[in-house]
């Protein structure tokens, strides 16, 4: 990790404003958070300057976002140097960020650190064309594909010293690139594709028991279609046998069927006048038991509920006084 200082004086602008574009969206920002709490949108403003000048943020752009939200420039100064997303040196147009940490620094980064001395120059110094720059930093999370650089927004991962080389030529010349592993891999699986999970069994139910549920399930939605179907038609014949009685005037069986059964051709619950039945109607029947409850409330309700006897005096009681 470099030391995090401002650019020298002699690359420094003399002055920094947003264009009308990027102070419409500032102003956004800003107003995004309640009166007095305006400072809180010092990050993205700083990331909006960086943007605009070309990558990179000068120290005329720390006073001027200081100055939009009312804070001392040391305060913007303190989060444009601690966060090293914020570039306080010049960078080309293409800027790769070297992993450096442990699992790429055992996978060859420095080797590719010769490549970026070799074909860029020194860490934060500019190709003279203005193409290329570099700098090492931390981890940037994608160890499982070490060793990996970031160029610009993109990750270029499983580099070696001759596909990174040829990488920085093709930016160099504006020539198109595949970011992600440069090792023919996808993701972070095994080269060659993946190892495991490969059993169609997994995905189609047979390895659970459920066999060729998919025909199944088909079959099932078949027969309950076909059975919606003669319900719908068996009732729409029913329908116009019933319209056709309505109008000759004739009952039909249609009518027949819908009277109302006799009760006595109910076979369920027994009847409680039934003198067949043992139990009486205070057992049987919702009706007789409210007629129980009628008979004995507010009469003598208490007189049935036995009284309270007095506890016995023990020997051990105390005269009451
Ligand atoms: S160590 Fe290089 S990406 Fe994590």
């Amino acid at each position: 990790m470099s030391v995090r200082r401002l650019a020298p004086d002699h690359v420094q602008p003399a002055s920094f404003a947003f264009d009308a574009a990027n102070e419409n969206w500032a102003d956004q920002q800003i107003a995004k958070y309640p009166e007095g709490r305006q400072a809180s949108a010092v990050i993205p403003l700083l990331w909006k300057a960086q943007e605009q000048h070309h990558g990179w943020v000068p120290r005329a752009a720390i006073e001027e976002v200081a100055r939009k939200l009312g804070m001392a420039p040391m305060r913007v100064m303190e989060i444009a140097t601690f966060y090293t997303m914020f570039n306080l040196q010049p960078v080309g147009q293409h800027y790769v960020q070297l992993c450096g940490t442990t699992p790429c620094a055992l996978r060859g980064a420095e080797a590719l650190k010769k490549v970026c001395e070799d074909v860029i120059g020194p860490q934060s110094t500019v190709t003279a064309d203005g193409k290329l720059s570099w700098l090492e930093v931390e981890c940037l999370g994608a160890c499982c594909n070490a060793p990996m650089a970031q160029i610009n927004f993109d990750y270029y991962e499983d580099l070696t010293p001759a596909n990174f080389k040829a990488l920085l030529e093709d930016l160099r010349h504006g020539r198109p690139t595949k970011p992600g592993p440069q090792n023919g891999r996808t993701g972070s699986e095994p080269l060659g594709g993946g190892e495991t999970l490969k059993d169609p069994g997994l995905y189609d139910g047979s390895m659970i028991g459920a066999g060729d549920w998919q025909k199944r399930v088909t079959e099932q939605r078949k027969a309950a279609a076909e059975a919606a179907a003669a319900k719908a038609a068996a009732e729409a014949e029913a329908k116009k046998a019933a319209a056709d009685a309505a109008a000759t005037g004739t009952a039909g069986p249609t009518d027949i069927k819908e009277a109302p059964a006799p009760a006595a051709a109910s076979p369920g619950r027994p009847k409680p006048s039934d003198p067949a039945q043992p139990s009486g109607r205070a057992q049987d029947t919702p009706s007789a038991a409210s007629d129980t409850i009628k008979d004995t409330s507010a009469k003598d309700i208490s007189a049935k509920t036995p009284a309270r006897r007095p506890r016995a005096a023990k020997p051990t009681d105390k005269p009451v006084k």
